[in-house]
């Protein structure tokens, strides 16, 4: 009798405490099902007993209006090798449960996951072990904010359509998802209205179809196949808005295009390990807020002093990263190379830099790393290069 008492008391509590929606709570319990493995406990604390779901780790409402607004079910231990949640997102975690006798019933036409957590803003999945395709039914998240899928174990998706109905999207970070049947990903992305950042590194991206992202602030297609060439227009140098773009590890073949001088906001520019060749285009003057400039491993094959010349003046008090290995350039290294004030990372290796090493590199008073092996450099450094 008294045990019943408490147990009722605790339950109202409970509700109380933590807030819930039923329908809610009961999408989440599926949601955990869903999940094979758990090896860190993040879901320990969604039970069936605890009725106020929303103080259930990883799971953020609304304060106004109770309802699940957040998912925070990525891997915080993968740096200390945890594989984290273990599943396969389609269909275990979307669908329903499979009916009774272990006969699968047809999916529903909305996953109850999908369905009842329809007010969901911020969905993060990011370096778990989770597999298969990602579920188009996600496109019926219309509030969704943020959608971080990325290294995931082994997430793939051959049709990216559905995200056209993630009017709400302002990050989409899909890294590591396999998207090389995704032949239309450029257009699909460009059907979001609000989207800024858009990060889908290591995803076996070859083409880029056209498209015209003329809102994103931040563009990551880094490490995946792309070869557009610089000739034919691609949208790639024409988003005016962005201040990050990392280029790194694609087959971007020659030579510059000017239209980088027209992305005057750029912060960082990491071409990386592409195939372009010919001296960097005069336009890169208008980059007055470049901080990191990246063009190791490409065939500049010109003047160290040109190159220097064609850097933005503009920027020169900012500009804290310049990577330069393997580029293939000669010549002398200029002695205003010291009026790059805030440098901390000046790489020059593996080219055929000749002559002495300028004093003005004293006067680089923040710098903490540099490379100028591999070069064709002579003379001696002294304490003339120190300067005070
Ligand atoms: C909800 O309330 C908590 C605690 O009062 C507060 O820290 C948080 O910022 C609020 N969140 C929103 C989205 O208003
Ligand atoms: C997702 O979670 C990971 C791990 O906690 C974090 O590093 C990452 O910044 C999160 N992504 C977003 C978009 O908040
Ligand atoms: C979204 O939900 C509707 C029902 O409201 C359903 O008909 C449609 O197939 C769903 N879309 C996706 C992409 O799952
Ligand atoms: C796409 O990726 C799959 C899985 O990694 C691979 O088997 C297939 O060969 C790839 N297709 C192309 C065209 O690269
Ligand atoms: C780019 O945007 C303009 C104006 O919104 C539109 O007319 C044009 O068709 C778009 N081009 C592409 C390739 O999406
Ligand atoms: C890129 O590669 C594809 C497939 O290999 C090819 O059809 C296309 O012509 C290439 N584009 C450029 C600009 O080299
Ligand atoms: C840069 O932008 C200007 C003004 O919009 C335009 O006229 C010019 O063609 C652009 N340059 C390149 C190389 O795209
Ligand atoms: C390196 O640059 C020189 C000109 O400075 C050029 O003659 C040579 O062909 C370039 N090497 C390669 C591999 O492009
Ligand atoms: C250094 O190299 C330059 C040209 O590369 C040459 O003229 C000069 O004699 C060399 N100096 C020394 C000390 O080897």
């Amino acid at each position: 009798m008294h045990a019943a008492i408490l147990f009722v008391a605790l339950a109202a509590l409970g509700g109380g405490g933590g807030g819930c929606v039923p329908s809610e709570r009961a999408a989440l319990l599926d949601v955990r099902r869903g999940f094979t493995g758990d090896p860190d406990g993040a879901l320990s604390s969604w039970t069936g007993l605890d009725t106020g779901c929303c103080r259930w780790r990883g799971v953020v409402c609304d304060n106004a209006t109770g309802r699940v607004a957040e998912l925070r079910l990525c891997n915080a231990l993968a740096d200390a090798g945890s594989t984290g949640l273990s599943g396969e997102i389609s269909p275990a975690v979307l669908r329903l449960p499979l009916s009774g006798g272990g006969v699968a019933s047809p999916p529903p036409p909305l996953p109850r996951f999908i369905g009842a957590l329809s007010a969901l803003r911020y969905l993060n999945l990011s370096n778990t072990y989770v597999t298969g395709e990602v579920p188009p039914q996600l496109g019926n998240l219309s509030r969704l904010v943020t959608l971080d899928l990325s290294y995931l174990a082994g997430l793939y998706s051959a049709d990216l359509s559905w995200l056209a109905g993630l009017t709400s999207l302002e990050y989409l970070d899909m890294g590591s998802v396999n998207l090389n049947a995704s032949v239309g990903w450029a257009r699909d992305v460009n059907t979001l209205p609000s989207l800024r950042v858009l990060s889908l590194p290591l995803c076996g991206l070859t083409m880029t179809p056209p498209a015209n992202l003329t809102r994103l602030q931040r563009l990551d297609l880094s490490s995946n196949a792309i070869n557009a060439s610089t000739a034919d227009d691609a949208w790639l140098w024409h988003v005016p808005t962005l201040t990050y773009l990392d280029l790194s590890g694609n087959s971007l073949s020659s030579p510059f295009p000017d239209a980088i001088g027209n992305m005057t906001g750029l912060q960082v520019l990491d071409l990386n390990g592409n195939t372009m060749a010919g001296m960097i285009p005069a336009t890169l003057q208008h980059l007055c807020l470049l901080q990191v400039l990246d063009m190791t491993v490409n065939q500049i094959s010109g003047d160290m002093s040109d190159f220097m010349a064609r850097l933005p003046r503009c920027a020169l008090g900012h500009l804290r990263v310049l990577q330069l290995s393997a580029a293939n350039v000669s010549g002398r290294l200029p002695e205003w190379i010291g009026d790059m004030s805030q440098l901390t990372y000046l790489d020059l290796s593996f080219n055929n830099l000749a002559g002495k090493i300028p004093q003005g590199i004293g006067k680089l008073s923040k710098l903490t790393r540099l490379f100028l092996n591999k070069n064709n450099l002579n003379g001696s450094l002294s304490e003339a290069h120190l300067w005070i």
